[in-house]
């Protein structure tokens, strides 16, 4: 097992005693989550801005506010001219990095569009190209690698097989490691991750999860609290650790310290349990990315995964000062260059 030449894997064991630390060893957890934060990734912030370029989906995860048998949801994809639009202000708001975010829809047309976009963003504007469009074969990434794309984000969601097929219907924990695989075999960046605290998940569950983002050498770890959507099969289920939802900052801080020249983002999903203050809490207690949401206004409300999203009612340039209001009020600085793992 690698993932880090500068420190050892810590024991399973070790893992599941930080994730049952309480009161003043829960802060002190944290503490030292933030100093390694520091000591390995500086005071420096990314700023990743998101475009959820599309919402139309073929899967239908149990969890997801987009899967395709929410008839409620009104589906779009946004024009090339669209996303190229926001990409070419990216640089004016302090982000070198575009995350082209969508529901897992693959087509043959869609996926080549995707890649002129890649081609044109990388020819017209000096951004990283960060894709998160689900699995894809081998070959599909690879054209992508070759129009320029630098990273790709897939969450694994759980390391338990049994309890990712139950949550994923169309899918496999074996396909989505293989495709993270094939990513990093094509000198793609690779980003994982998973949600905290989904129905079924114990502490174990959560050991595993955080210990496998380790094994598999991600460059870039994603992860946030589950929360229930009305609109699906989950909508009633509520999250394993609802009675103590401070155990997602103390995930966030164990994270660090099993991976720590991970980059991990302060995640939206933190701001919707904790509004206005999750994603600040997650930046102090291990976390070194932030990405804002530069969707166009009007569509924000049709991608949501789950309820109570921020920043539905803001618009890209909005959410742009925020960020940069947010980390001057913290005391970090703002990334300047791509900001590409570690080797
Ligand atoms: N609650 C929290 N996170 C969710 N995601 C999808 N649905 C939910 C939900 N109900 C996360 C998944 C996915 C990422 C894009 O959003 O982890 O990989
Ligand atoms: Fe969107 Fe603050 S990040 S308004």
């Amino acid at each position: 097992m690698g993932g880090d030449s500068q420190t050892a894997a810590p024991t399973r064991a070790e893992v599941l005693s930080w994730l049952s630390l309480k009161g003043a060893d829960r802060e002190a957890l944290y503490r030292r989550a933030d100093a390694v934060r520091r000591e390995r990734k500086g005071d420096e912030v990314f700023i990743r801005g998101i475009i959820e370029f599309s919402n139309v989906c073929a899967n239908d995860c149990l969890y997801c506010g987009i899967r395709r048998s929410n008839g409620k949801v009104r589906r779009y994809r946004l024009p090339a001219d669209e996303i190229l639009g926001v990409a070419r202000q990216m640089t004016g708001w302090r982000q070198t990095t575009v995350v082209l975010q969508s529901g897992e829809a693959p087509s043959a047309a869609g996926d080549r569009e995707l890649g002129e976009v890649i081609r044109r963003i990388k020819a017209e504007t000096g951004l990283a190209v960060t894709v998160s469009v689900g699995n894809r074969p081998r070959e599909v990434y690879a054209r992508w690698r070759e129009c320029g794309m630098d990273r790709y984000l897939l969450r694994f969601e759980t390391s338990d097989p049994a309890l990712f097929a139950r949550l994923h219907p169309d899918c496999t924990l074996d396909e989505r490691l293989r495709c993270l695989r094939d990513l990093r075999d094509l000198g793609v960046q690779a980003g994982g991750g998973f949600m905290i605290g989904v129905p079924g998940e114990t502490r174990e569950t959560l050991a595993d999860n955080l210990l496998l983002c380790r094994e598999l050498e991600l460059d870039m770890v994603g992860i946030g609290p589950f929360i229930p959507h009305p609109d699906t099969p989950l909508g009633a289920e509520p999250n394993a650790y609802a009675d103590d939802p401070d155990m997602f900052f103390v995930a966030l801080a164990a994270l660090r310290l099993v991976h720590p020249r991970a980059h991990i983002p302060a995640t939206t999903a933190f701001d919707a349990v904790f509004p206005g203050t999750g994603r600040n809490l997650a930046l102090k207690r291990g976390a070194n990315v932030f990405m804002p949401n530069n969707t166009p206004g009007e569509r924000r409300g049709d991608y949501l995964l789950y309820p109570n999203k921020p920043c539905v009612d803001e618009n890209a340039g909005q959410c742009a000062a925020c960020v940069v209001m947010r980390l001057r009020s913290l005391g970090r600085t703002i990334g300047e260059g791509p900001g590409h793992a570690e080797g």
